[in-house]
């Protein structure tokens, strides 16, 4: 998912110009049928996802999973991951790269191709629904990789984002956030949509992520989350332009507002 440089708007943001926060699924459903994932589509797993979980083994759901490249390397690294799309012709995509990518996978896979190339492989499961309302039958999940998901929905809908990764993460779970776009300004329109300070503001401060600027951010801050760990990953996409940052968070009890916009999409 790439960022225009000047105010000419992409052809993403072009997109969804025009479009409430009750147009955002059919206006990403539209870009699958159209064949036009080429939008935020980087054809590989995370590397920083990779690196983290090849130094952290101990510690899975990968929501708005697109392809599922993320979602098919936590399963080559022995975790049973689900990937959540809300487009069936994305989730009948990501099946079949799964399907192939298991079968024999690519060096993109792995860091360090000795160590886990032999290790256990787990399943992949494909869900197709939408993140406000779904997963609901599988349950808590020990581990959540959000990256371009946060970015790519509407502001309005930031703080049901958190809510639901409350409810879908397990008490002793870990929710991992690539942050990204940081570089990119706050006001310009998305999506992409700028994050930088929006993850604090959410998950650490129990705000509801529409914010004009980063706040300073309070280590003793309590909120629905807590950050663990915090980090720029030593490798990353191009298009993070050098600022991408890692952040991995455990809940703690929580009560969101009672007007938390949970589902309002159609
Ligand atoms: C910018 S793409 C990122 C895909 C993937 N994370 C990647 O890095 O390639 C965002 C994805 O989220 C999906 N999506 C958008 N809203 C969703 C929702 N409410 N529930 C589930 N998936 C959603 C879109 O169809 C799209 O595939």
């Amino acid at each position: 998912m790439s960022a225009p440089e000047s105010d000419q708007p992409g052809r993403l943001i072009s997109h969804f110009r025009n479009r409430d926060s009750k147009q955002q699924l059919s206006g990403w459903t539209e870009l699958w049928e159209t064949d036009q994932s080429d939008l935020w589509d980087r054809g590989k797993p995370s590397s920083a996802l990779i690196e983290f979980i090849e130094s952290k083994p101990e510690v899975l759901s990968n929501i708005g999973c697109g392809k599922g490249y993320d979602v098919v390397a936590l399963a080559l690294h022995g975790f049973d991951a689900y990937g959540l799309e809300i487009s069936k012709k994305g989730a009948v995509t990501a099946r079949q790269y799964a399907a192939s990518e298991l079968a024999e996978p690519c060096d993109y896979n792995y860091h360090n191709l000795d160590t886990w190339q032999t290790g256990d492989v787990e399943d992949v499961t494909i869900v197709v629904g939408d993140f406000f309302q779904e997963p609901r039958e599988v349950g808590v999940f020990d581990l959540i990789y959000d990256y371009t998901f946060l970015c790519a929905l509407h502001p309005s809908l930031r703080q049901a984002w958190a809510r639901r990764m409350h409810e879908l993460l397990s008490p002793d779970g870990v929710l991992i956030c690539l942050e990204f776009p940081l570089y990119k300004d706050l006001a310009l329109p998305g999506p992409p949509w700028g994050l930088k300070g929006v993850y604090w503001n959410l998950l650490a401060v129990g705000g509801d992520g529409i914010i004009d600027r980063p706040c300073e951010e309070d280590a003793d801050q309590e909120g629905p989350f807590r950050r663990l760990v915090y980090f720029k990953p030593p490798v990353s996409y191009e298009n993070g332009k050098g600022t991408d940052l890692v952040s991995v968070w455990s809940k703690l009890p929580w009560q969101f507002p009672a007007n938390t916009n949970e589902g309002e999409q159609g």
